[in-house]
């Protein structure tokens, strides 16, 4: 098989890669080792960013993210029993989030794709990569039990953090890397939202996050050891746990619902630099990783996947490759940001057991951003995201 971009895995990266090409006349083919049920399935990240969100809808792919997702124009912190509203909008010139599943971001993208006319294909797991720093490089992979190559012009390694892109150059890139003594419990609930906005706390006994998919299902997370064990939650003690980190003094009631999937995330901040070998470039979480406080992590890896386009684009056009060889700093700029963003986010939020002098500089960062218009407009603009970096 021939293409002229071979794309390694069907994620928010890969997708919208394969998309923006597309849009261009560049052709691409998408590998993903999943089954398409699998990745429409798959919960995890649920906020947009405003350039996420304008990035899709140019891209023709926000009609039904503009029906069902919540545009969302403010967050509540919750610590020492008070809530405190953070107006991202008023804060962050006109800007908003808007609360859109990234299954539904993955739906979206695969019925373009395929509506497009774009080779998709599913259960199709990479396995090796072939002359990386040529110009002309291929990708082993393995589809229906048998194995085939794809030679293409480029390869954009988009297979996530467990990926096997980034290992075919492990060696030549610098590491960096940072764990956390904590992970998050999260669950989806066929429950209303007890709140309106996004509720981000501060307990002393963990953090809690109180966020939604829909008007009708919510989804929440606790703070947990990174080893817990998810059998050991109950769905009463989950809700219980819930209600007494989400409790406010003036007696916030938390409603729930039946559980409809549970699961451990672990946290940990990690960027390779640079982003690229020869002609295989690193998309998204195969390329850097955040803790999930401050829900970047897609908004990464569409960022990443617009500026890989760009750089492809003026290639093709002009044969120029001086955007793509800029790829990796235009890209590490903004994953640097949020990088920083989310490492201040998760340790003010969370609890640190071992760590009190981490505790009292969370509770003093927050009692700072709830008393300094200053200190509320850089969370603010962090979170909606900067449109320059
Ligand atoms: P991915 O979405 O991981 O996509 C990579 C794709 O490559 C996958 O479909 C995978 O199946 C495929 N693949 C892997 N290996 C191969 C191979 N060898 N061959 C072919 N295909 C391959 N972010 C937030 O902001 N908030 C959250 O709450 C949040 N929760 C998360 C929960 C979990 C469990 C995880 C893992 C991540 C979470 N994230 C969250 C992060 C966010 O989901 C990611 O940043 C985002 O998915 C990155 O998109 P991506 O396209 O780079 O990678
Ligand atoms: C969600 C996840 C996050 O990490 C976050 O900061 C906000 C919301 C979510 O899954 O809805």
């Amino acid at each position: 098989m021939r293409t002229q971009v071979a794309v390694v895995g069907a994620g928010p990266a890969g997708l919208v890669l394969s998309q923006l090409l597309a849009a261009h006349g560049i052709e691409s083919v998408v590998l993903e080792h999943r089954s398409r049920a699998y990745v429409e399935a798959r919960v995890r990240a649920g906020v947009l960013e405003q350039a996420s969100v304008d990035l899709l809808r140019e891209m023709r792919v926000g009609q039904r993210m503009d029906r069902e997702g919540l545009v969302h124009h403010g967050i509540e912190l919750r610590f020492e029993g008070q809530a405190h509203r953070v107006p991202l909008t008023d804060l962050a010139g006109g800007r908003s989030i808007m609360v859109y599943g990234q299954q539904e971001v993955v739906k979206d993208l695969i019925a373009a794709r395929l509506a497009a006319g774009g080779t998709l294909l599913f259960e199709a797991q990479a396995t090796t990569f072939l002359k990386t720093n040529s110009e002309h490089p291929a990708v082993r992979f393995v589809h229906n039990g048998t194995e085939e190559e794809l030679e293409a012009d480029f390869i954009a390694g988009c297979d996530g953090f467990h990926g096997v892109s980034r290992g075919a150059i492990e060696r030549t890139l610098t590491v960096y890397d940072k764990q956390y003594p904590y992970a998050w419990l999260g669950i989806l609930a066929a429950v209303a939202p007890s709140n309106e906005e996004l509720i981000y706390v501060r307990h002393e006994r963990g953090f809690a996050l109180h966020s939604m998919r829909s008007p009708s299902v919510t989804r929440l997370y606790l703070q947990v050891a990174p080893d817990e064990n998810v059998a050991e939650w109950s769905d009463d003690r989950i809700w219980s746990e819930l209600q007494a980190r989400l409790q406010t003094n003036a007696g916030f009631v938390l409603d729930s619902g039946p559980v409809l999937e549970k699961g451990i995330t672990t946290m940990r901040s990690y960027v390779v630099e640079p982003m690229h070998r020869g002609r295989l470039f690193l998309v998204g979480d195969a390329a850097h990783i955040v803790p999930p406080t401050g829900a970047k992590g897609m908004n990464l890896a569409i960022a990443d996947a617009r500026v890989l386009a760009d750089g492809l684009t003026a290639f093709y056009a002009s044969g120029s490759s001086d955007k793509l060889d800029a790829y990796s700093a235009t890209c590490l700029r903004r994953v640097w940001r949020a990088e920083h963003f989310s490492w201040w986010m998760t340790t003010m939020l969370h609890r640190h057991p071992d760590d009190p002098f981490m505790d009292r500089l969370g509770i003093s960062n927050l009692r700072y951003i709830v008393s300094s218009e200053a200190a509320a407009r850089s969370l603010a603009e962090n979170y909606v995201g900067l449109a320059s970096i």
